[in-house]
């Protein structure tokens, strides 16, 4: 899907994020901040922590999901590159010019992965984790106390280092956007972003029933096991 710019004919406005993975980030990005409002502001408040907590696992499960069925932007194997071709990008980090980058670059693909993994621990050590008082993790009872309070600690330790990451995420966007003048936010929320010179390569984009299907069957999926457990 690609249209030319009414003002400047060598600048086409293409489709680059489909509609799952905007959805995916911007509700993930709400989802954080209700997990830690809801632990950090108020006592009793934890079905929403865990309800929450629920819900960044089932995403991050579908984003894996995606990122192996879903469009071409969206796929792992789009934007996870080697050592060599992301040292060669990260050479040329400080060059500021507008970027005609499609979907994320050699150095943000492995951002993203980082971030994926760690809110994939984040939730995980939540289902194991007590608070020595009145709430816990629905799997807690699987293992032994000192092991719960040992992933206690790791999910609050992890938090901490998950704060850190998606602070240089943010820092990194805002660089892009100021020094690089390359405005990464607007597609994210649209899908679309205007790319000047050579033609772009022809993208994929998977059905957003498809997307559907698979959310539907990990939301399930999480809540056979948190119920059932
Ligand atoms: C609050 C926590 C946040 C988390 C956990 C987070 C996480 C992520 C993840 C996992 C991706 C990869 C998207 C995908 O391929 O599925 C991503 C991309 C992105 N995020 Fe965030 N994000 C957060 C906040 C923000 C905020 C506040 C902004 C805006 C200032 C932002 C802007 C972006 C942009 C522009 C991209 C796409 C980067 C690119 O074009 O390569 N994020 N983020
Ligand atoms: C990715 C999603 C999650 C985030 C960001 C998150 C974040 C947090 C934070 C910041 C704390 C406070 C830690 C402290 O100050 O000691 C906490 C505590 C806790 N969370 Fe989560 N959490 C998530 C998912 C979950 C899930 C799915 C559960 C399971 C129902 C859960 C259960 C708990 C428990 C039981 C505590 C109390 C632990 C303690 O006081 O040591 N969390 N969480």
């Amino acid at each position: 899907m690609q249209q030319e710019n009414q003002t400047n004919p060598n600048i086409q406005t293409i489709k680059i994020w489909d509609l799952p993975t905007r959805l995916f980030h911007w509700s993930l990005v709400i989802l954080l901040g209700v997990s830690w409002a809801s632990i950090e502001l108020s006592d009793n408040a934890f079905n929403i922590h865990e309800y929450s907590g629920y819900t960044i696992l089932s995403l991050v499960i579908f984003r894996v999901l995606w990122g192996i069925f879903g469009s071409t932007t969206s796929r792992f194997r789009t934007f996870i590159r080697g050592l060599q071709p992301t040292i060669a990008y990260a050479k040329t980090l400080l060059q500021s010019k507008p970027g005609n980058q499609i979907g994320h670059n050699p150095l943000g693909g492995w951002m993203v992965l980082l971030m994926l993994g760690f809110l994939l621990f984040q939730a995980v050590t939540g289902l194991f984790s007590n608070d020595d008082v009145s709430s816990e993790g629905p799997l807690a009872h699987w293992i032994s106390k000192d092991i719960s309070d040992i992933l206690s600690g790791l999910h609050h330790e992890s938090f901490d280092i998950l704060l850190v990451i998606v602070g240089l995420h943010i820092a990194a966007v805002l660089f892009y956007r100021f020094f690089k003048r390359d405005n990464l936010i607007t597609p994210l929320i649209t899908g679309f972003k205007p790319l000047a010179g050579e033609t772009p390569p022809k993208l994929r984009f998977t059905s957003n029933w498809i997307a559907l299907l698979l959310f539907g069957i990990v939301i399930a999926g999480v809540a056979l096991l948190v119920t059932k457990a």
